[in-house]
C-alpha cells in the first residue's frame, strides 16, 4: 500500500510506565486514502447508518461513502499505519451549526476505527485522538458516539479524557415485513401551521433527557437548543412536522425526515422520527404513540423502514409507544464528551 497523499512522521506513545509502543506512521487522510482502510470498516458503528438492516457490501459501500464525503468537505483524517499496513482511522468534523450556536468550537468524532489483530486497537485509538487534540486549539468541544459494546473503543476515549454523558437506545420499523399497527385515539392530528410555532417552541424546551442538559457547560443554553431546533424544523429542516391538538390546541409535535443521502448511495429509503415532545400538562394520555402511529403511517408509502430517534435509554415512555407500535430494538450507544478550555 503506499498512501502517498500522506505526510508521514513518527509518533512514540508511553502508555503504561515501562511499557512503550511506537506507532509508526501517522498521517493526514484524504478522500483518496479510503480505498486503503476497507478493511478497517467493519470495526465500529456509530448508529449512524443502519447496520442491522443492511448488507454487508451496502454497510461498507455506505461507510466509504460517508468517510470519503467528509474528507471532501471540511472534515479532517487522520490515519495511522504501520510498514504500509493500516491500523486505524479517526475522521472528525466541525459542528458549524452547533459551533455558533453554543460560541464555541465543537467537533465530532464521526468515524473512528483500528485493527484489533494485533492487540493495539486501544492504544491506535488513542494516538490518533491525541493527534486530532493536538492540532486544536483551546477552547474546544469533542463528542464522540460509539456501540455500548465497544469496550476497545470506550476505553480509548476515556483514557484520552473523554467522559460518559448519556447511554441511548435506537428502534426501528421495518415496513418491508411488518404490518402497521392498528392504533385509535381521541387527539386530533394534523400537518403544522406557522401559527403553531411559538407554542411549539415552549414545549420543545421542556426536553431535558439530553446529553445537553446532562453536559453542565451546554445547560443553561440546553433548553433554546431545543426551541430553535423546532423552528429551524419548521423552515424546512424537518420533510413534515405533525401537530397533536387538544379542545383546539396544539400540545404535541413529531418532526419527520426521509434520508435522501442514503437513498442515493445505496437505494435505502429510510425515514426518521426525529423530534417529539408533549405538553407536560397532558402527558401520559397517549398523545405521544398516537403521533408516532401517524408518522409511520406518513412514512409507509413513500420508506422502506422506520428508524426511531436516538433517546435516552432511562427515557421509558418513548419506549413503551415504540414498542406498542411494534418497533424493534436496533441499539444501544454511548455518548462521550470531551472539554478543552
Ligand atoms: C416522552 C414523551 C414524549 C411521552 O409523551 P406522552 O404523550 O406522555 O406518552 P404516551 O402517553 O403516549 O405514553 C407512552 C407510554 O409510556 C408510558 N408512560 C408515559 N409517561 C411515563 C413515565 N413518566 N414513566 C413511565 N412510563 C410512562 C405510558 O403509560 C405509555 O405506555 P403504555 O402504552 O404501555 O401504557 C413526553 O413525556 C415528553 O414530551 N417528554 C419530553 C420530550 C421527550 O422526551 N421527547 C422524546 C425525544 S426522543
Amino acid at each position: 500500500m503506499a498512501v502517498a497523499s500522506c505526510s508521514q512522521k513518527d509518533v512514540w506513545r508511553m502508555r503504561e510506565p515501562g511499557k512503550e509502543w511506537r506507532l509508526k506512521h501517522i498521517a493526514i487522510m484524504k478522500a483518496g486514502d479510503v480505498q486503503y482502510i476497507t478493511g478497517l470498516l467493519t470495526s465500529y458503528d456509530s448508529g449512524s447508518i443502519p447496520e442491522y438492516a443492511l448488507t454487508t457490501s451496502a454497510i461498507m459501500s455506505a461507510k466509504s461513502e460517508a468517510i470519503r464525503e467528509a474528507l471532501a468537505r471540511d472534515s479532517s483524517g487522520i490515519i495511522a499505519f504501520e510498514d504500509s499496513n493500516p491500523l486505524g482511522f479517526l475522521v472528525t468534523e466541525k459542528l458549524a451549526y452547533d459551533t455558533e450556536f453554543f460560541g464555541v468550537s465543537c467537533w465530532n468524532i464521526a468515524h473512528l476505527a483500528a485493527s484489533e489483530a494485533t492487540g493495539m486497537g486501544e492504544i491506535t485509538r488513542e494516538a490518533l485522538i491525541h493527534e486530532f487534540l493536538k492540532k486544536n486549539e483551546s477552547p474546544f468541544f469533542v463528542s464522540c458516539r460509539t456501540r455500548s459494546n465497544d469496550i476497545s473503543g470506550i476505553n480509548s476515549l476515556e483514557n484520552t479524557g473523554f467522559r460518559l454523558i448519556d447511554v441511548v437506545v435506537k428502534y426501528f420499523f421495518d415496513l418491508g415485513t411488518q404490518e402497521l399497527p392498528r392504533h385509535s385515539f381521541d387527539c386530533t392530528i394534523r400537518d403544522y401551521h406557522e401559527s403553531d410555532l411559538e407554542k411549539l417552541k415552549d414545549i420543545a424546551g421542556t426536553f431535558t433527557e439530553t446529553r445537553f442538559h446532562y453536559d453542565p457547560n451546554f445547560r443553561l443554553q440546553a433548553p433554546q437548543f431545543w426551541r430553535q431546533h423546532i423552528e429551524n424544523a419548521s423552515k424546512g429542516m424537518a420533510d413534515k412536522i405533525l401537530v397533536a391538538e387538544l379542545d383546539g390546541k396544539a400540545v404535541g409535535f413529531l418532526t419527520l425526515k426521509i434520508e435522501s443521502d442514503l437513498n442515493r448511495k445505496i437505494g435505502l429509503k429510510l425515514g426518521r422520527m426525529v423530534f417529539a415532545a408533549i405538553d407536560p400538562t397532558v402527558r401520559g394520555r397517549g398523545l405521544y404513540t398516537s403521533l408516532i402511529w401517524a408518522g409511520l403511517n406518513y412514512f409507509a408509502p413513500r420508506c422502506n423502514l422506520v428508524e426511531s430517534a436516538f433517546a435516552h435509554a432511562n427515557n421509558v415512555a418513548v419506549q413503551r409507544a415504540w414498542q406498542r407500535l411494534g418497533f424493534k430494538p436496533a441499539g444501544t450507544y454511548v455518548t462521550f464528551h470531551l472539554w478543552r478550555k
